[in-house]
């Protein structure tokens, strides 16, 4: 059972999770308008990985009674200055979401809401995931400055990345 507070709490972080999967979807359709296909690809699977933090969210407020109620959704920026430019912005994006985690998991431990806690490890681990994959695409970037053959050969790279959904037991666990 969650605390009212909780579960606005709860219904606010869907809310965060689902903006954040309409922004890598804005950054998937900028870098197919510039001609990355590779870098399209990597924020289309980051889409779908947002949209599934979202709804492991609403299954979870479901599971325990609660109520969801869902939010606008903020706009999110259309035109980036660079490849460059939309890895710093996902990077900063992942570091306010791992804030507003943590948050959440202070308010689960002030309010002796274990299941919650416990719910929540799993989103503390992804996002050591999430932006370490950003810091190491950050330093490929670095690495390649504005060598256009390097660029695509991280656009080749990310090209490669493939959306994996959740083993039934992981997504009924969380
Ligand atoms: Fe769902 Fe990228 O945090």
């Amino acid at each position: 059972m969650l605390s009212e507070k909780m579960q606005e709490a709860l219904n606010t972080q869907l809310n965060k999770e689902t903006y954040s999967a309409y922004l890598y979807m804005s950054m998937s359709a900028y870098s197919t308008y510039i001609g990355l296909k590779g870098f399209a690809n990597w924020f289309m699977v980051q889409y779908q990985e947002e949209m599934m933090h979202a709804m492991k969210i609403y299954d979870y407020i479901n599971d325990q009674g609660g109520q969801v109620k869902l939010m606008a959704i903020e706009r999110p920026l259309a035109e980036f200055k660079s490849p460059m430019d939309m890895f710093e912005k996902t990077l900063e994006h992942e570091k306010f979401i791992t804030r507003s985690i943590n948050e959440l998991v202070d308010l689960a431990i002030a309010e002796k809401d274990h299941a919650t806690n416990i719910f929540l490890q799993w989103y503390v681990t992804e996002q050591i995931e999430e932006e370490g994959n950003d810091n190491e695409i950050i330093s490929k970037l670095k690495l390649v400055g504005e060598d256009g053959n390097g660029l695509l050969m991280i656009d080749k790279e990310l090209a490669m990345r493939v959306f994996t959904p959740p083993a039934t037991s992981e997504a009924s666990q969380a």
